[in-house]
């Protein structure tokens, strides 16, 4: 079992060379560096992160293999390569399409996510859930964030592989994604493990912003501090750093992350109309249904007070109520 790991691992290792190999040779990598270089995506990112690209072949990686004696049913079997139903031939599952190689958390290659270098769907294609690949263990770009994040102590959360690499090109190195929106029991585990701070930077859309709830509190606790960082709507942090520059990136939205109930807070107050009394009304009961839920007292009581001089209301009928609304799901 070690061994058929090992084999696995190297086969990984040989592809990740090989992809990296076509992108950066110009004979075979243009459209994939053409598309990169208009990204805006440098050399040293390239190389850090092993980009690669696969050409528009329904066999190089497949006869590459079959050359050099690897195992190709081992590799069918973890989806790298596939099978054809009507002769039992194996053929590329990567066609034109720009490589990411997924790292475990020692740095070594574990699947491969593959973008398009248009609009076909899906957009990205990824190797399937394996014995070596499990989507929900790994941080994509862990390995290369660790120093960084121990050094800190703190780590930023993205979604997505682009943003990983902007925001490491934009020098905030302690960057990982969660590869998606939903984070899970494992990433969460592995983040608060280095980290006392997380700052949870998800697409600013509606996915992006509710998964970046269920995130926060998937990660508080253990006396840690998790901050949401707000962006213009619609943009991730890879279209803010191109729009607005890695500085900004980091004074306005890093820098300018707000603790999990400040965000929600003004979510709900989006959702309500403040000027209308009733609405006022509804708003304050989502506050204070949100801070039952908050584990530290002074917190609460912090939160509690906010509302208090905004709306002039004493805090002790905010806490009947609070008490009422709480008692009242028990
Ligand atoms: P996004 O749809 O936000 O893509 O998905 P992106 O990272 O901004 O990519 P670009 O900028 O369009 O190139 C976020 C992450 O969700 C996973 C990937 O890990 C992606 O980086 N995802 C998304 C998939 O695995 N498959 C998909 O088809 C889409
Ligand atoms: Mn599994
Ligand atoms: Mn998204
Ligand atoms: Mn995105
Ligand atoms: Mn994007």
């Amino acid at each position: 079992n070690d061994q058929k790991r090992k084999q696995l691992i190297d086969g990984l290792e040989l592809l990740t060379k090989f992809y990296h190999y076509l992108l950066t040779t110009a004979k075979y990598g243009s459209p994939g560096m053409h598309y990169l270089e208009n990204r805006g995506f440098n050399a040293e990112m390239i190389k850090q992160f092993r980009m690669g690209y696969a050409i528009n072949s329904w066999d190089a990686v497949t006869h590459l293999l079959q050359k050099r004696g690897v195992n190709l049913e081992q590799l069918e079997r973890v989806g790298l390569i596939a099978k054809r139903g009507f002769d039992n031939k194996y053929f590329d599952r990567f066609r034109n399409r720009i490589i990411f190689p997924i790292f475990n958390m020692r740095g070594q290659t574990v699947a491969f996510g593959g973008r398009t270098l248009g609009d076909d769907k899906p957009k990205y294609l990824n190797t399937p859930e394996s014995e070596i690949f499990h989507k929900g263990n790994i941080l994509y770009g862990y390995h290369l964030a660790r120093q960084s994040i121990r050094k800190k102590s703190q780590a930023v959360l993205l979604e997505g592989y682009v943003d990983v690499i902007r925001a490491h090109q934009a020098g905030v190195t302690c960057s990982v994604a969660s590869m998606g929106t939903s984070l899970t029991e494992a990433q969460a585990a592995a983040l608060t493990r280095m980290a006392d701070t997380i700052i949870i930077c998800y697409d600013s859309d509606t996915a992006g912003i509710e998964a970046s709830f269920r995130a926060a509190e998937m990660l508080q606790g253990n006396g840690k501090i998790i901050k949401i960082a707000n962006m213009p709507e619609g943009l991730d942090p890879d279209d803010y750093i191109r729009k607005f520059g890695g500085e900004r990136f980091k004074s306005d939205v890093i820098g300018a992350s707000q603790t999990l109930m400040t965000f929600k807070m003004a979510y709900l107050r989006r959702k309500r109309n403040l000027s209308d009394e009733g609405d006022r009304l509804l708003y304050i009961e989502d506050v204070l249904r949100e801070l039952t839920k908050l584990d530290r007292a002074v917190e609460r009581d912090h939160y509690l007070r906010l509302l208090s001089e905004e709306f002039s209301i004493s805090l002790e009928s905010l806490k009947k109520q609070q008490y009422q609304m709480y008692t009242r799901v028990q």
